[in-house]
């Protein structure tokens, strides 16, 4: 894995969703995943979600054979993607939230009330040798719980942030950027590896790439959208030109 401070992890599902549009073989995410490679991703993320509707399980095949950058697993806490990982044992595993009817993963998880089955959920997981993830919103509690089931990693939700920003609610966006800095900062102080994502753009990345104890950030839909104007290796290094000037 890159040894580098902050990682950036590229979200190549929207490729699949592009591709499951037309139920063609193209866009291909894997194709774009060796681009990411090259433009200097330090891993690649993909939710293989229960409804397949972007990334199918012959995508999940391919990246585990062909990546030479650590896959981030993105799954719901259920059996059959516990089975899947398993089967895989991807790098990383990061546990969201998962509702059928959602565009995409709206919330963080609901660790703290559902602890003692997550808790089982993961041991298999990290037994295994995945890093687990946790996706939760800035909130003490679940960090608190996210710690107490044995995650190694919780990646804090953007979401928030980022719709706060995209509706011009500055004191608000600042509010919760407050919150993300104080989670990281406390998840840090727990032990925990701290990773953040979820609807960051040019715009918004700055700010949480420059929270000192985040190491990874995994970002999707913008970079896939952005690429359609200007390549998917220049969105990319944009970005990581970003987060860069960012952190320094
Ligand atoms: N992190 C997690 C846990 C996610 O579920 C997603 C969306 O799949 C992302 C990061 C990336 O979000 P976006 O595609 O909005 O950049």
């Amino acid at each position: 894995m890159s040894d580098r401070e902050l990682r950036l992890g590229v979200n190549i599902d929207h490729v699949a969703t592009v591709r499951n549009a037309r139920g063609s073989a193209y866009p291909d995410p894997l194709r774009a995943a060796r681009i990411a490679e090259e433009a200097g991703a330090d891993g690649i993320t993909a939710h293989l979600r229960e409804d397949r509707r972007h990334i199918s399980d012959a995508d999940i095949d391919g990246l585990m054979e062909v990546l030479t950058v650590p896959l981030n697993f993105e799954m719901a806490a259920t059996e059959e993607m516990q089975a899947i990982a398993l089967r895989h044992t991807p790098h990383a595993v990061c546990i969201v939230p998962e509702k059928r009817e959602e565009k995409t993963t709206e919330g963080g998880l609901e660790v703290a009330k559902d602890e003692n089955r997550l808790a089982h959920f993961i041991a298999p997981l990290r037994d295994a040798g995945c890093r687990v993830s946790i996706f939760i919103a800035a909130d003490q509690r679940q960090v608190e719980a996210a710690n107490r089931i044995g995650a190694q990693v919780i990646e804090l939700h953007t979401g928030a942030y980022c719709d706060l920003h995209a509706e011009g609610r500055f004191d608000e966006r600042d509010e919760e950027l407050k919150r993300l800095q104080d989670m990281a900062a406390f998840a840090h102080a727990c032990g925990l590896e701290v990773h953040a994502g979820h609807g960051l753009t040019f715009e918004t990345v700055g700010p949480v790439a420059a929270i000192p104890e985040v190491r990874e950030l995994n970002i999707g839909h913008f970079i896939i959208g952005e690429a359609i104007f200007r390549g998917l290796e220049p969105a990319i290094r944009e970005m990581r030109a970003i987060m860069d000037a960012a952190r320094a």
